[in-house]
């Protein structure tokens, strides 16, 4: 199996490659700007073409939420103009795409777990231009799983976790939104649930998959927050603060809590608690490390 993976430095693309090593009998390809930006039809088709790749793995996005708000053509390019580019090619070459969306194609204005079917509805450019890249996938690809995520983060690159890790060691107390629930997504489960997909995908097959998955549980940014200071031993103070109090270009959904139910039941999967997930993250950190 070829696997052919774009955004291969971002988190999710780092946490992929990490888990390499348990699938010995697969060829991955790891790609990333500038030699393969996935906006550009050429670059796209020469690396399919070049790998042989039976399956695209799309982990590249433009994921600055609140700069979307003032650079919309380059969100919109890479959100939703690249995910076509990719589908064309994925049709092209009968390839199986298999593409991240993400939590904020909501409102938040719902009060139970947002499932598959719920009719979209984002707030801000991000969230639209990543609703737009679903649609032409599709639209156009014959195969894809298109897998809806929330909150995710890892010790690679710049997120959540990683930014209270830093504050958290420079800083005697720090104010976080705790009336935004969603649940945390560690890049690593992520990675093995789409490897284990693609594993047990059966080949020739057409899909036409969209999944949410994230860890389990429910939490305020507070609450991860305050369990990443604990689990660290931070003497950071954490308070809870409403979000009017810390404004944002773009406005956040109040609630994008996923239901996992239907990748469950389809695929089989265990998915950790957001807390067990975290505690497992930040023990296998090294300690001189904050
Ligand atoms: N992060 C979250 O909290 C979150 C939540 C829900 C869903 N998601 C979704 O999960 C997926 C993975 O997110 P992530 O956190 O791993 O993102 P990330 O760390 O920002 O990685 C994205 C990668 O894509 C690259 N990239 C940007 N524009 C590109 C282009 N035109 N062509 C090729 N590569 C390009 C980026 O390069 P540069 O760094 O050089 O720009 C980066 O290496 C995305 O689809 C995202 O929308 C993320």
């Amino acid at each position: 199996m070829n696997i052919l993976v774009t955004g291969g430095n971002g988190q999710l693309g780092t946490a992929i490659k990490e888990l390499v090593g348990l699938y010995p009998d697969w060829r991955f390809s790891f790609y990333d700007l500038p030699e393969l930006d996935i906006a550009s039809e050429v670059q796209v088709t020469d690396a399919v073409r070049s790998t042989g790749c039976g399956v695209i793995v799309n982990c590249a996005a433009y994921t600055d939420v609140d700069r979307a708000e003032t650079e919309p053509d380059i969100a919109y390019r890479v959100n939703r103009d690249g995910p076509a580019v990719l589908a064309r090619s994925a049709k092209a070459s009968g390839v199986l795409l298999v593409h991240v969306s993400t939590d904020y194609v909501f409102s938040g204005s719902s009060c139970r777990p947002y499932t598959e079917t719920d009719v979209p509805d984002p707030l801000g450019v991000y969230g639209r231009s990543k609703l737009e890249g679903e649609q032409q996938i599709q639209q156009i690809a014959p195969s894809y799983l298109i897998i809806r995520t929330s909150w995710l983060y890892s010790l690679h690159g710049r997120n959540f976790l990683n930014t209270m890790l830093r504050l958290g060691a420079e800083r005697e107390r720090l104010g976080v939104v705790f009336d935004q629930a969603g649940t945390p997504t560690r890049a690593s489960d992520l990675a093995g649930a789409i490897l284990a997909m693609i594993g047990r995908a059966e080949p020739g097959r057409g899909y036409a998959g969209l999944f949410h998955y994230s860890n389990e549980g429910i939490c305020s940014w507070y609450d991860f927050a305050t369990a990443i200071m604990r689990l660290r031993n931070l003497p950071c103070r954490v308070s809870p603060i409403e979000s009017a109090s810390y404004p944002t270009p773009a406005p956040r959904p109040h609630y994008s809590v996923l239901n996992k139910g239907a990748i469950k039941t389809d695929w089989g999967f265990e998915i950790p608690h957001w807390y067990d997930a975290l505690a497992d993250q930040l023990s296998s950190q090294p300690a001189n490390q904050p």
